[in-house]
């Protein structure tokens, strides 16, 4: 499903050019849990953002199912990301004071989806990460910092998007609540068969997936089946 050949990324400061992706190649196919990791300032996020369609690379191409979305308008690019794209942030961003059934139902308001079937959607979405009636109604500042991630998941999750793009998900959390949420993409990816790519620098994190792809100073060094795969009971 993602396809990505010599992808290079250069940001200009002044004269002075900065190359945060050199010639990056992989490819991903459907249903795969694949982790990125590499230290602060690798290129991790530069990639992400290539990733989900939120910038383009400097040259380079890039294939999301079959179709070349490296070189697309910023319209065509949002287009992408609302029917394809879900995405996890390190800072959750939910709306504040608004329950967790309506952030989820949220952006099925922006595809144009109607009134009961956004509900029935957002609700099957809040069951897959594990959360049910009794949280619906909390307000999103009075839930734990675990349950406000399963939350953002089950946003990132609702509009049945073909890839999840998770961005340092567990960046803000503490170990065992950091777990329960890797157990979430975890479950996405074995029963609902959901292509997952999650971004980390910490290898405990990484090793929940099925691949680990290593990359230094804007480079892809290594690129390996997990043999030791944990999982997280939930
Ligand atoms: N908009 C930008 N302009 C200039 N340099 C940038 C920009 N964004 C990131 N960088 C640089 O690119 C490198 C990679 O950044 P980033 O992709 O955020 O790394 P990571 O997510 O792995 O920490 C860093 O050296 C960073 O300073
Ligand atoms: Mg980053």
């Amino acid at each position: 499903m993602i396809e990505i050949k010599n992808i290079t990324k250069t940001y200009k400061t002044g004269d002075i050019e900065f190359n945060a992706l050199s010639n990056v190649s992989f490819n991903i196919t459907d249903g795969e849990f694949v982790a990125i990791m590499g230290p602060s300032g690798s290129g991790k996020s530069t990639l992400m953002h290539i990733l989900g369609a939120l910038d383009s690379p400097t040259s380079g191409t890039y294939f999301l199912d079959n179709q070349d979305v490296s070189a697309l308008s910023d319209d065509r690019l949002a287009d992408i990301r609302r029917d394809k794209i879900g995405f996890v942030f390190q800072s959750f961003n939910l709306l504040p004071r608004t329950t967790v059934l309506r952030n989820v139902i949220l952006p099925l308001v922006y595809a144009g989806i109607h009134g009961i079937e956004r509900e029935r959607r957002a609700r099957k979405a809040l069951f897959a990460v594990g959360l049910d009636e009794g949280h619906f109604f909390h307000l999103s500042n009075q839930i734990s910092g675990g349950q406000i991630q399963r939350v953002a998941i089950a946003r990132a999750l609702v509009n049945n998007p073909s890839l999840i793009l998770a961005d340092e998900p567990t960046g803000n959390l503490d170990s065992k609540t950091g777990e329960i949420v890797i157990g979430t993409l975890e479950r996405l990816n074995k029963e609902l068969n959901r292509t997952i790519i999650l971004i980390t620098h910490e290898k405990e994190i990484a090793e929940h997936a099925d691949r680990i792809l290593f990359i230094k100073d804007g480079k892809l060094v290594e690129d390996r089946t997990n043999h030791t795969k944990r999982s997280v009971a939930l």
